[in-house]
């Protein structure tokens, strides 16, 4: 399904809104049960926006971004949504359309293991010809050159080498890093980054969350990090929303997150990140220990 859109570019107008979901609900669907995931969900993101989607594991994080993203068929999912648009055009983001998923235009998204994300068997320029591609009727010569040029802006050494390599060729680092190419070459007004740095180690994660932040903000593309890193929601975005069992816990600037007023859902997670003082505890708190905040959610 993909709609009619222009893309976020330097030299277009400033488009203020990027997105906006009201009311969506996701079921899974088998042997025609329906198990809701995700309930009631609503959010707006201007293009400089960058959002944490936060919540445990299960909590329905990614199939609300593969919602938003249009990667859900409607053969799995069923998708109730009051009312949704991507810079201010409205868009059906409704499942039952979805009979085969396809990327919604405007949005991209990239994933935890970019191992299994790229394409195996097609080498790297053949991965940005077929986006790239799809997009504009550039010849192969001018797409290959634009590809060296995206591999160069992530910060991938000898470019004209690695475009004829294929994935398993290449380091994790190097791997994210033409990822997140592919992701941003199409100009998305938003970029969806599920756990894009859990499979880094500490160092290559930070650098790779610069890279996102930097090239974002340069392209006017919205941001949504779904992370289990309340750090790095603080350290890198401006908005959080906090997902519990599929429902919104919160939705504030990720500044007051540790605000009073905040649910005894999100305070109780707040309370799970380990500090420089938690070394004279006995055991680190977890979500059980505040077991009682968590109910009150
Ligand atoms: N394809 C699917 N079919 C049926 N149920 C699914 C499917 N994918 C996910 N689920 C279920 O939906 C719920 C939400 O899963 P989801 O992957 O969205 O959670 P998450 O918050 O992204 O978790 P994690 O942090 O572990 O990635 C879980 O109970 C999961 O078992
Ligand atoms: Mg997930």
């Amino acid at each position: 399904m993909e709609e009619n859109m222009t893309h976020a570019s330097p030299d277009a107008p400033p488009v203020r809104e990027a997105v906006t979901v009201q009311g969506m609900s996701i079921a899974y669907v088998s042997d025609d049960r329906y198990n809701a995931v995700v309930n009631d969900v609503s959010f707006s993101l201007q293009q400089s926006d960058r959002l944490a989607i936060v919540g445990e594991s299960g909590s329905g994080k990614t199939t609300l971004a593969m919602a938003v993203a249009g990667l859900l068929p409607s053969r799995i999912a069923k998708i109730d949504c009051s009312a949704a648009s991507i810079a201010g055009k409205n868009v059906d983001m409704s499942a039952s359309a979805a009979v085969i998923p396809t990327r919604r235009q405007g949005v991209s998204m990239i994933f935890q293991d970019a191992m299994t994300s790229l394409d195996p068997v097609a080498s790297i320029g053949h991965q940005f010809r077929t986006v790239l591609g799809s997009l504009t009727s550039q010849s192969r010569s001018q797409i290959r050159k634009e590809a060296v040029q995206w591999l160069d802006k992530v910060g991938i050494h000898e470019p004209e080498r690695v475009i004829k390599l294929h994935s398993y060729e290449m380091s994790g680092g190097m791997r994210q890093r033409v990822m997140i190419a592919l992701a941003l070459c199409s100009k998305p007004l938003l970029l969806i980054a599920d756990e894009p740095t859990s499979a880094l180690d500490a160092s290559v994660s930070r650098r790779v969350m610069d890279l996102i932040l930097e090239l974002t903000a340069e392209l006017g593309t919205a941001l949504i990090i779904i992370t289990h890193d309340i750090d790095l929601a603080r350290e890198y975005t401006n908005k959080s929303l906090v997902l519990y069992h599929g429902h919104v816990q919160d939705f504030c600037d990720t500044a007051q997150f540790g605000d009073e007023n905040r649910s005894p859902y999100t305070r109780s997670l707040l309370a799970c990140v380990p500090r420089l003082n938690s070394y004279d505890l006995d055991a680190l708190p977890t979500l059980d220990h505040n077991a009682a905040l968590t109910k009150e959610a």
